[in-house]
């Protein structure tokens, strides 16, 4: 049996999670359900990254103790990930009791090999990313990511050695041990790791109190990154004593490395730098694969709630259910590329695709295989349903795989225009029981091939072909 271990970033808890949080965790999903069906011995670790400066701020702002405000929001991005039926093993916080032993651990170590050293550190600093930015990140002075001005940081600092190890990372990197996909991203990469020095980096800061202290000088806390990082390791209850807390427990051993990495190319620097670059200090093997998507885009423009273009994800649960709004997410455009997504045009796909497309094939073919003439044979199993869609899915192509699904939608429709079942039913009832035989499997198939997408509506439709139930899935929405 082959493993599959699959991981999300975890996310920031400074605020609610949004759709942009959404859909690197369905397409997680997505894939972690597929490599199910296969039969791979799948681990799939979700979580939350609670601590750092952008979150003491903000319980500061809204007058509360930081670990309550924290619990609150990781509570909103579990009750999130139930309702889009997210199906994670571990779901790891950074203020578990575990992590954090872990994390010192690991501060021990690293501090007692010469890893890292005191120093001093100066630098212009985005709290929105939480990184030390270089002049030439920042366009007319500012975070191009959060449009911000930066901070300028200079203090005391135990700092990580970065640059010793560059150029194993670009060997690594360009060999595809540790693989950075799509193409273009580990090619941007690799011409940043060739032009520029690393710089040591910062792992602790003076400043900041909600963060977990330095084992060896209790005035500093850790980088937030550093400690986030962490936990694609103590998810996996890594090291020994450090047991995921909630969920399944993982099992390093058999687990690590990673299979696939997501994350959404905001945050692909630091994953390519700072986190393989700790991994060969720690002597631990690279991830296998790195895998970077688009952002979603509204509009044409960045969301933003400045400009209200904020399509919520709250909103998009109500309209389109469950289902519904996976769909919509992998199939908006090429995962690994820009989405540019309005609620108007995924209300106009959700009719087209879900309404018209595929609910009302379902309530057709339902009508006419309830006919008593009609001897469903229930014996015709589809064989390797999933072969049709996993060249797609396994290259990340999930909106291609979706489209191969719409494909027998629209076939099917076609064929049933042109076969006319309901004049055959009078006229001759061998072909009548071909073509409807031919369509139940075909109603099968889709409903195996939308498993991984539409979980759901999947055993909706396998329950509604056994008992002929004629069901409305997806009902018409206006604007
Ligand atoms: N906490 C860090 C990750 C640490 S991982 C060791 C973090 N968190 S985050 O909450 O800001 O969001 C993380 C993920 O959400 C990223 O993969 C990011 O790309 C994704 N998205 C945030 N906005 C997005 C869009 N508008 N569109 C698509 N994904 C985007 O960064």
């Amino acid at each position: 049996m082959k493993k599959y271990f699959i991981t999300t970033p975890v996310y920031y808890v400074n605020d609610k999670p949004h759709i942009g949080h959404a859909y690197t965790s369905v397409a997680a999903d997505v894939l972690a359900r597929f490599h199910k069906l296969q039969g791979d011995d799948v681990f799939f670790l979700m979580g939350t990254d609670e601590h750092g400066l952008k979150i003491q701020k903000k319980a500061e702002e809204v007058g509360k103790d930081p670990q309550a405000y924290a619990d609150e929001i990781a509570s909103e991005f579990k009750d999130l990930w139930d309702k889009l039926g997210i199906e994670y093993d571990t779901f790891i916080r950074t203020t578990d009791e575990k992590h954090k032993a872990a994390v010192q651990k690991v501060l021990q170590t690293l501090f007692d090999k010469g890893a890292i050293y005191k120093g001093e550190y100066e630098g212009l600093y985005c709290v929105g990313c939480e990184q030390f930015k270089s002049e030439n990140e920042l366009v007319n002075g500012r975070c191009p990511d959060h449009d911000t001005d930066c901070e300028i940081v200079k203090e005391e600092s135990y700092l990580l050695k970065m640059e010793e190890l560059q150029s194993e990372l670009v060997k690594k990197i360009g060999n595809d041990e540790f693989e950075i996909k799509p193409e273009k991203y580990k090619k941007e990469i690799l011409s940043f790791l060739t032009k520029e020095k690393l710089k040591d980096v910062s792992i602790s800061r003076k400043n900041v109190k909600w963060g977990i202290p330095l084992p060896f000088d209790a005035e500093h806390t850790t980088y937030v990154w550093f400690d986030a990082f962490l936990s694609y390791l103590t998810g996996l209850g890594w090291p020994a004593f450090a047991k995921a807390s909630a969920g399944k427990d993982g099992d390093f051993e058999k687990f690590w490395p990673a299979d696939v990495q997501l994350i959404g190319k905001d945050i692909l620097r630091v994953h390519a730098t700072i986190w393989p670059i700790m991994l060969m200090h720690l002597g631990i093997p690279q991830p296998k694969l790195l895998f970077t998507h688009g952002h979603l885009l509204s509009g044409g423009r960045k969301m933003s709630k400045t400009i209200g273009n904020v399509i919520g994800i709250d909103e998009l649960l109500e309209k389109f259910g469950t289902d519904g709004t996976r769909y919509l997410l992998m199939s908006a455009g090429t995962f690994g590329e820009d989405v540019d997504v309005t609620m108007e045009r995924l209300t106009e796909k959700y009719n087209a695709d879900l309404a018209n497309g595929l609910g009302n094939l379902v309530s057709r073919v339902l009508k006419l295989s309830s006919n008593p003439k009609f001897q469903i044979q229930m014996s015709n199993k589809i064989p390797n349903p999933n072969v049709k869609t996993s060249n797609f899915i396994e290259k990340f192509e999930m909106d291609g795989a979706s489209d191969c699904i719409w494909r027998i939608i629209r076939e099917d429709d076609k064929f049933i225009e042109e076969s006319k079942p309901w004049e055959l039913v009078k006229t001759d009832e061998k072909k009548f029981q071909e073509v409807m035989q031919k369509l139940v499997s075909d109603l099968y198939l889709i409903s195996e091939l939308l498993i991984p997408f539409m979980p759901e509506t999947s055993e909706k439709i396998k329950k509604a072909l056994e008992t002929k139930e004629i069901i409305i899935l997806f009902p018409r929405m206006g604007k």
